[in-house]
């Protein structure tokens, strides 16, 4: 109804040329969308489980633009944490990536956006304060976060994933991986951090042995730069974990401040928001085009697919059940062959594959398969979302995310314009307006919403500055 009207103000004041008050209308409309916005992020974010220890708690999570990490900021903050985020975004800015071919840089640079918009549904939370451009290979922009903020405990998860690319820069995955793990626990140890979380890997594993579910203690057997990398990070980890307690041996450092390390080796991670360079992510895109898949090797692959939801409760039940010195297995509860993760990605989108059969790829293991038992036992973590499930709220994620990605798209090369505007890039924009509208309707119980309102705002703006031009 109130977008009815407004429309209907919009439209009248279109007719009329009168650009000074639609103008000002954008403008107070940007203002009211942008409080609404703050509002609906403030209630979405309602504690659920508050309780006063948590109350005071805070995390500093890295890489929080990043799929799974802006996944967990969203939940701490669901939880009640005050929450530290930082992520550099825009590796592909830093000089030191020239000597890596395009193709390369393109999958860090090319989910910018989509990095962006993960902040977005965070920002402007009264409990998170979100840093850009910070590396954390960079010592002095990392001390001065450390210095703004009492950190209680890190999340460490910026990294380079993916085995594949690590082929082609192995260098670059040694600096990222292994030096900036390196460098965060340096961090954490000289400001006495309680509790430091990390993200490894199951490619560390090279693949299931003799059938059997891999286990923390199997001797890591990695096949490619990025798990040799994530091995380097763990031996970091247990190492600085040593550090702090022989200082404490030798009364260096109060007894009171240890340093308490706990790798997580995720299984091949999928959910809403993943990265587009994985399987899943990818297929359902490509599909829903009624685009060929690409599918290396013969399909039989078997993965341990471990829904995004599962991954994140395992990182909170690890926070909450601090260990000095600990690696665990996070994997979803059952192995799924690739084909027949398509079939479910067939029945879900209604549409068949086009399957483009290709050779396996450099470093692809045949099956992953996690011995779940250690977490279980001492997490009390308990894989809850099936295969199936998983699927299904992917594809339904993708049909309802897909048209805001066209908005956004269609936002942006407006935005990029600059000026110049004419009468025709104002009624662009006021079509995107309705369908920015329609989207912030869609709440789904998830944070979707939330970023179409913010550029539903950001689209009154573009309106006002087009009548400048007009
Ligand atoms: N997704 C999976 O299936 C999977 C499986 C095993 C392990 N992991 C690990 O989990 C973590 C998160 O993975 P993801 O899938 O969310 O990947 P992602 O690429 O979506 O997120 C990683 C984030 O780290 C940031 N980053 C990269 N280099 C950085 C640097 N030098 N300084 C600061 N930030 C930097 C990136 O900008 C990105 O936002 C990674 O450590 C990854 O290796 C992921």
């Amino acid at each position: 109804m109130r977008d009815k009207i407004l429309k209907n103000e919009l439209e009248i004041a279109v007719a009329s040329g009168d650009w000074e008050s639609l103008r000002k209308m954008a403008c107070k409309l940007e203002k009211e969308t942008a409080k609404l916005e703050v509002e609906e992020k403030e209630k979405f974010y309602t504690s659920t489980s508050l309780s006063s220890e948590v109350g005071e708690e805070t995390i500093l999570v890295t890489g929080a633009a990043g799929f799974i990490g802006s996944h967990l900021v969203e939940r701490l903050l669901k939880e009640g944490y005050r929450v530290i985020g930082l992520d550099v975004i825009d590796l592909g800015g830093k000089g030191d990536l020239k000597p890596f071919s395009e193709k390369l840089l393109q999958n860090y640079i090319y989910d910018q956006d989509i990095k962006r918009q993960n902040v977005e549904r965070s920002l402007g939370h009264s409990r998170y304060r979100f840093y850009e451009n910070v590396d954390v290979r960079d010592d002095e922009v990392l001390e001065k976060v450390f210095r703004e903020n009492r950190i209680d405990q890190v999340v460490h998860m910026a990294a380079l994933a993916g085995v594949r690319d690590s082929f082609k820069a192995p260098q670059l995955y040694l600096e990222i991986d292994e030096k900036g793990a390196e460098r965060m626990l340096a961090m954490a140890l000289k400001f006495q951090i309680k509790y430091f979380l990390y993200a490894s890997s199951s490619s560390i594993y090279g693949g299931v042995k003799d059938n059997r579910p891999s286990k923390e203690e199997d001797i890591p057997n990695p096949q490619a730069p990025y798990p040799a990398a994530k091995v380097g990070a763990e031996i970091w980890a247990h190492t600085y974990h040593n550090m702090a307690e022989e200082l404490i041996r030798s009364g260096k450092r109060d007894r009171d401040k240890p340093l308490w390390v706990c790798g997580l080796r995720f299984f091949t991670v999928y959910g809403r928001r993943g990265r587009r360079d994985m399987a899943l992510r990818k297929f359902v895109e490509l599909m829903a085009r009624g685009e060929p898949i690409p599918i290396y090797g013969d399909g039989c692959q078997s993965r341990n697919f471990t829904h995004i939801n599962d991954i994140v409760e395992g990182i909170v039940r690890a926070l909450r059940n601090p260990c000095p010195d600990e690696i665990f297995n996070l994997g979803g509860g059952e192995t799924t062959r690739l084909n027949d993760a398509i079939e479910l990605l067939e029945g879900y989108l209604g549409k068949k594959a086009i399957r483009d059969y290709q050779p396996p790829q450099l470093g692809d293991v045949h099956a992953s398969l996690a011995d779940t038992s250690k977490a279980e036992r001492m997490l009390s973590y308990r894989p809850a979302i099936s295969i199936e499930e998983g699927i299904r709220d992917l594809c339904r994620w993708y049909q309802m995310w897909a048209p805001f990605k066209e908005a956004y798209q269609r936002y942006q090369q407006l935005r990029d314009k600059g000026d110049g505007y004419t009468k025709a890039d104002l009624q662009e924009a006021l079509s995107l307006r309705d369908e920015m509208e329609r989207l912030t309707n869609v709440k789904e119980d998830d944070s979707e919403y939330l970023v179409a309102c913010h550029y539903l705002a950001c689209t009154y703006r573009l309106i006002a500055n087009i009548c400048d031009c007009l």
